[in-house]
Parts: structure tokens; C-alpha cells; sequence
């Protein structure tokens, strides 16, 4: 694999974008937003000047993986050469069959199709392809160029040629694959989203503030980062999404968003790239 298509410049889409692009792919990023492509840009500039100081790599990498990339407003761009599209837009499944619908027609016979989605369905996904066997779900983590794990998900139809293949770069990303099957939320959101929910309807409930849940969770059970600023970071609408799809996916109730978590979306206090969610920051 060469070339390797990015749909979505968002929070994820950047991140994905660079670590492809530093290992010396192209990488062709797609987003509808013009706005969201500029901003990716610079995320990844300053992303990269941070591992420079950390003196990890030099100014000519940098300048390397930056001319890697391309960006486009349209999907009709830069998915025909791809050999692997990776669709990290926005977490609505209406919006994600309509990109695979459309880059099924585009991309190769050869290319594999992936979604970083954190929890709808890549077997629905798939159905929507004429390529099922050679579409998977991709999904790395949150800030992706320091966290190792990628979650590889294989709808009903996926092959082992696609599993093999998507399992292989991983690890030339130096990357860590972990492959389950498909369910809502797959391993990692099916138990991570109700402890984020749960942290929230305890501060809804006034049995504590923020700062203190947060507090508990990280010395109690030595968590790097409390719940509800873990939330803030994820984004307030992405976790909402997520409950909703675990919520119908298991047609069972404890999964609903806590009023709180709804709030905060309708408000657009949807975390770090707002300025606010559950805490303050200067964007
Ligand atoms: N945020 C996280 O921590 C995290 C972690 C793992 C996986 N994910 C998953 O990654 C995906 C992206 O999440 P995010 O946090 O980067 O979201 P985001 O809101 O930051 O970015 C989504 C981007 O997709 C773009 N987009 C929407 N529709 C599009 C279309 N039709 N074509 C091209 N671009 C389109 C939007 O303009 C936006 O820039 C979601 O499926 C999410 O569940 C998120």
C-alpha cells in the first residue's frame, strides 16, 4: 500500500492523516469543510514541532510528511488512486453508508475500504459496498500518533486477506492490533462509554464536582485521566453518539445519554475543540 485516502480532517482524521504520512505514505485527506482541512493542516505542523523538541524527529521530517499530504473538499478526489480509504467522518451512520456508498463506486477493485468509527456497525458498513469482504473497521485512538492501540473490527464478511493486510500496517505504523468482531461499541466503547456516562450522571446528581470525580477515578483506579475530562477530550457529541447506537444496538436502556451529556451537546459545549465541555480551555 502506497496511498493511502482519509475521509474526515476532524479530531481523528489529522491524526490518522499524520502518522500514515510520517511513515512515508501519501496521504490524501477529504473533508467537506474547507475550514476543518486548514485546521488539520496546522494540527499536524504543530503536532510535528512537538516531536521535534522532543527531539523524535528532525525539521526535514517534518517537512517530508507535510508535503505527503493533500487535501481535497471533495470525495471524488483522491480516492481512485487510493489503495486503502480510511472514513473517520463525522460518528452518524446515516452520513457513513452515504461516504461508503459513494467511495465503493470510486476507489479501485483492489482497495480496501475502513471506517474508524467507535461503534456502528461494519457489517452494516459493508452492506452498503459491493466489496463487503475487503471493508473493516480501523479504529485507533485519541490523540492517534502517541496511543498504540488500534481496535481492528471485522464485520460478517470481512476476509482474511483484508484482516492479514490492515493487521500487517498496522504494525508498520508500530502500532498494536487487537482484532474482535463486530457488536455495538466493539471492546473498547462498549466499556469505556458507560463509566463516562455514569461519571456524568453522578455529577448531574450534585454527589460531587467535576474535578473530584475526575480525581477519584485517576488515584482510585490509577486512571491517567478521569472520566469526564477523557469526555472532553473525546468530544461531548462523539460520546452521545456512541451511547445512542450501544442504547439501540442492545435495545436496553442503561446505555441512554444522561440529560447532562445532552445539555452540554445542544449547548455546542462539546469539549476541547469548543473551548468547553465539562471544563474550560483556551482554543
Ligand atoms: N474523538 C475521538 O476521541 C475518537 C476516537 C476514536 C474514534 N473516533 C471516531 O472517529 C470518527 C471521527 O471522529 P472525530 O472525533 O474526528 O470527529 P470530528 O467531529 O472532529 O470530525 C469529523 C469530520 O468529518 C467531516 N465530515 C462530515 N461529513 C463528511 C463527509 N460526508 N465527507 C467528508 N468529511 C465529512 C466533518 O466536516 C469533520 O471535520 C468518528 O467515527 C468517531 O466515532 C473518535
Amino acid at each position: 500500500m502506497k496511498i493511502i485516502a482519509v475521509i474526515g480532517a476532524g479530531t481523528m482524521g489529522n491524526g490518522i492523516a499524520h502518522v500514515f504520512a510520517q511513515k512515508g505514505f501519501q496521504v490524501n485527506l477529504v473533508d467537506t469543510q474547507e475550514k476543518a482541512l486548514e485546521k488539520a493542516l496546522s494540527t499536524i505542523a504543530k503536532n510535528l514541532d512537538r516531536q521535534i523538541k522532543k527531539g523524535n524527529i528532525t525539521e526535514e521530517d517534518k517537512i517530508n510528511t507535510l508535503t505527503r499530504i493533500f487535501s481535497y473538499t471533495s470525495v471524488h478526489k483522491g480516492i481512485q488512486e487510493a489503495d486503502l480509504v480510511i472514513e473517520a467522518a463525522t460518528e452518524n451512520s446515516v452520513i457513513k453508508k452515504e461516504i461508503f456508498t459513494e467511495i465503493d463506486k470510486l476507489a479501485k477493485p483492489d482497495c480496501i475500504l475502513a471506517s474508524n468509527t467507535s461503534s456502528i456497525s461494519i457489517t452494516q458498513l459493508a452492506n452498503c459496498t459491493n466489496r463487503p469482504h475487503q471493508v473493516i473497521g480501523m479504529h485507533f485512538m485519541n490523540p492517534v500518533p502517541v496511543m498504540k492501540l488500534v481496535e481492528i473490527i471485522n464485520g460478517q464478511q470481512t476476509d482474511t486477506k483484508t484482516i492479514e493486510a490492515i493487521v500487517s500496517l498496522t504494525k508498520i505504523l508500530e502500532k498494536v492490533p487487537c482484532v474482535v468482531n463486530d457488536a455495538p461499541g466493539f471492546i473498547a466503547n462498549r466499556i469505556l462509554m458507560p463509566m463516562i456516562n455514569e461519571a456524568i450522571l453522578a455529577l448531574q446528581e450534585g454527589i460531587s464536582d467535576a474535578a473530584t470525580i475526575d480525581e477519584i477515578m485517576k488515584l482510585g483506579m490509577a486512571h491517567p485521566m478521569g472520566p469526564l475530562q477523557l469526555a472532553d477530550y473525546i468530544g461531548l457529541d462523539v460520546c452521545k453518539n456512541i451511547l445512542v447506537i450501544l442504547q439501540d444496538g442492545f435495545n436496553n436502556t442503561k446505555y441512554a445519554p444522561a440529560d447532562l451529556l445532552i445539555q452540554k451537546v445542544n449547548e455546542g459545549k462539546l469539549g476541547i475543540k469548543t473551548g468547553e465541555g465539562f471544563y474550560t480551555y483556551s482554543v
